[in-house]
């Protein structure tokens, strides 16, 4: 069975105060068996988190990441660098870094592989935008970015992929998709894997649907057979709502 990952991505929100309250408040969930809890905070918290998170089961993740080892990259994070406090995944793909900052499928792909190359677990995020979806055209586009995405990625680097389905129109508005519309995807994604990988690894491929994630839409999600989790976003900012996510029934 594939193991549920709830995923929050906190985005350009906490300073130092704020991040360490609220890992304050996640350490103490008791966190129901056979779920992997996530947090991604911004870079500058990630150290402090890393030491308050020693003795919980809550794993640490990055944003984004510069794909380079070392260098003259000024502004730039490289994978060392998260290794060095305990981030174990980081988020790529993500549409606001498409949109926002311009990052092609060229450059997701490029850093999928060197994250993967790195020991890093790439959450791969892939959606439609509501104009893709309303011209009928959503598959082939979250088909098009899956498959440019994992380009020369082999069998067993796949192995540790995750695969984030996050409509564009769903981000931070409030329109959660429909459980009926993320399984549709989310079962579309598992059968393109399944053309590169083959059954087991399409099987066992992690898949989070992501998109105004909250407190009363989780369970239904979690219902649907190709939903394996949750990237979360704004309820992941607040403890309480994101343990009701975490604890779903
Ligand atoms: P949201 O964000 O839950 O605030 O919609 C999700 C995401 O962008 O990962």
């Amino acid at each position: 069975m594939v193991e549920t990952l709830i995923a929050g991505n906190w985005k350009m929100n906490t300073d130092l105060d704020e991040a360490v309250d609220l890992v304050g408040e996640l350490k103490n969930i008791n966190i129901k068996e056979g779920r992997q809890v996530l947090i991604c905070p911004p870079f500058i918290s990630l150290g402090k988190i890393n030491e308050l998170l020693k003795d919980s089961s809550i794993k640490l993740g990055a944003q984004n990441f510069n794909p380079n080892q070392s260098g003259a990259y000024t502004g730039e994070v490289s994978g060392p660098m998260l290794k060095s406090v305990g981030v174990s995944y980081v988020i790529l793909g993500h549409s606001e870094r498409r949109q926002i900052f311009g990052e092609s499928d060229q450059i997701v792909n490029e850093k999928l592989k060197s994250a993967l190359d790195q020991g890093l677990k790439p959450i791969l995020c892939v959606g439609e935008s509501e104009d893709q979806r309303d011209e009928s055209i959503h598959f082939d586009v979250v088909k098009e970015q899956i498959t440019k995405a994992l380009e020369g990625v082999s069998d067993k680097d796949f192995e540790d992929v995750v695969i984030a389905y996050e409509p564009i129109w769903a981000i931070g508005t409030g329109k959660t998709a429909s459980a009926q519309d993320a399984e549709e995807m989310c079962k579309e994604i598992r059968d393109t894997t399944r053309d590169f990988y083959g059954e087991d690894l399409a099987r066992n491929v992690q898949i989070l649907y992501g998109g105004s994630v909250k407190a009363d839409t989780i369970s239904e999600l979690m219902e649907q057979e190709n939903i394996n989790g949750a990237l979360v976003g704004g309820a992941s900012l607040d403890g309480k709502e994101f343990e009701q996510i975490i604890n779903y029934e």
